[in-house]
């Protein structure tokens, strides 16, 4: 399980993208985040994983633990040894290393050979198109194959928990609908997911539970079904009554309950 608990972060000392998030992904689940731009989402990724500093970001408070060991902190590296695995914002592949070479690099923390091998198999029975184009520069794919090959390389370290940002960012609906299945098999394999959206469609059909965030702040949290039937989300999310959409912010911004079915 991985927990974040009043999450603060900054930027440059001024910019307060997070402020006071709390959100847990139990195992074996898919937990969607829903945020428009700029509402911290990558913010959230970044700090899990500890590449914050790189943006000059900063913890000011919070904390964050996986199976119950704080993380925040720690080497990026041994982050993914202890199994929690990012496909960061905007597929970013090796455009001019074939598939193969994209899927290798993705399992350089690893000398298990077995491991790898197995990893790899994974990767092909999942993305048919990867396997038929093992021997294709990245940069040759199209953007639904190089997500895929972006989740892919990130399958190859056998994470326990895939860390997904915005996956269905500039895909055809058919390839959003693709990728969605792909998130559930995933994790049927036995994956857990922490899957970060503007496509809220998308995301609250692949997730158990969900979060929506509102400027670094959860503003309604609950089971994805029971979040997908509320007015705010219907509104802002599923473009039902566009035009009101200031009204609907308000109206999320002021709603922090938590709705009746959620337990944990
Ligand atoms: N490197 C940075 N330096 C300063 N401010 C930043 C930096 N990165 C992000 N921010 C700010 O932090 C806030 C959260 O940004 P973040 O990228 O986490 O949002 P997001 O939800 O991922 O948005 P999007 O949907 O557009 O990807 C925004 O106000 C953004 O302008
Ligand atoms: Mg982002």
């Amino acid at each position: 399980m991985l927990e974040v608990d009043d999450l603060r972060v900054t930027y440059g000392g001024a910019v307060q993208a997070l402020r006071g998030l709390t959100l847990r992904v139990p195992d074996g689940e898919v937990v969607a985040v829903l945020g428009s731009n700029g509402a911290g989402k990558t913010t959230l990724l970044r700090t899990i994983c500890n590449t914050l500093k790189l943006h000059r970001g900063k913890i000011e408070t919070g904390t964050i633990t996986f199976d119950g060991r704080p993380i925040a902190g720690r080497d990026t590296s041994s982050i993914v040894a202890s199994g929690l695995v990012q496909v960061p914002e905007g597929r970013r592949i090796f455009s001019r290393l074939t598939v193969e070479e994209n899927l290798r690099a993705g399992g350089m923390g690893s000398k298990d050979k077995a491991a790898k091998a197995a990893a790899q198999d994974r990767v092909y029975d999942l993305f048919p198109v990867l396997a038929e184009r093992r021997t294709q520069r990245g940069g040759l794919l199209s953007g639904g194959e190089q997500q895929m090959l972006a989740i892919g390389r990130a399958l190859m370290g056998a994470p326990r928990m895939l860390l997904l940002d915005e996956p269905s960012l500039g895909l055809a609906p058919r390839i959003i609908g693709q990728i969605g299945e792909i998130i559930r098999e995933i994790n049927t394999q036995g994956t857990s997911v922490l899957l970060v959206e503007q496509n809220a469609t998308m995301a609250l059909r692949v997730a158990d539970s969900a979060y929506v965030l509102d400027v670094g702040k959860v503003s309604l949290e609950g089971p994805a079904q029971e979040l997908a039937a509320t007015d705010a989300v219907q509104r802002l999310y599923l473009g039902h009554g566009a035009g009101q959409e200031r009204e609907v912010q308000l109206a999320v911004a002021r709603s922090t309950k938590t709705l009746s079915r959620w337990t944990s």
